[in-house]
């Protein structure tokens, strides 16, 4: 007969299998676990620096990838972006700023990134982020994506919404940093003074 300690026992074995990546490396040696966070931050906004802070207490590195073929004209040029997020993260030990063209998974590959964060709001969100998920993993069977979401504050901000309250001369500092906010404005005034 079962007794009542043998009952509370675990019953899920541990999930082991090979295709897998080892997120946790545990025991022996410890090998950095480094994460890259992709996108086109175009601005960079709260919700992403929300992002980026459960990303960095989460991994040994986290590496911020601006992808330089953004299919659309971006907004702010790449060296905009990315002088943005390396002002934004500069007292965030964990965090370095690049760029990268070409394929996510080779560029992950190229810096020993066994993770992808991606930011996941609202259900929106969510075909899209599933496809580029199940395609890099397609590309790339030991490139794990993990899903972060941000504060609830958050979940309905993105860049297009700033860059749209941006040319429309809305509120910009409850949602990008004052030097992201900066840097918007005098964009906007390019745009306007151009014949
Ligand atoms: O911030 P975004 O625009 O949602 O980011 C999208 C991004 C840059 C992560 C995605 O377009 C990307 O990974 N581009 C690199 C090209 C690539 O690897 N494409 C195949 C994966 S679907």
């Amino acid at each position: 007969m079962e007794t009542r300690s043998q009952s509370l026992q675990p019953t899920i074995q541990p999930f082991h299998d090979s295709k897998t990546p080892d997120v946790k490396q545990g025991g022996g040696e410890h090998k950095p676990r480094i994460a890259v966070y992709p996108g086109s931050f175009d601005p960079v906004t709260y919700g992403h620096l929300d992002i980026i802070h459960r990303s960095a207490n989460l991994f040994d590195r986290v590496v911020i990838a601006v992808t330089q073929n953004v299919g659309k004209a971006p907004f702010l040029d790449l060296d905009e972006r990315l002088d943005l997020l390396r002002e934004v993260t500069k007292d965030i030990d964990e965090v370095e700023v690049t760029s990268f063209g070409g394929l996510l998974v080779d560029f992950a590959r190229s810096i020993g990134a066994s993770i992808v964060i991606r930011g996941l709001r609202a259900v929106s969100d969510f075909e899209f982020e599933l496809q580029m998920a199940l395609t890099n993993r397609s590309l790339d069977p030991n490139l794990e994506t993990i899903f972060l979401t941000p504060r609830g504050k958050f979940i309905f901000l993105s860049s297009g919404l700033v860059r749209e309250l941006c040319l429309l001369d809305g509120p910009l500092e409850r949602f990008v940093p004052d030097s992201v906010a900066r840097v918007l404005r005098r964009k906007r005034e390019e745009l306007r003074a151009r014949p």
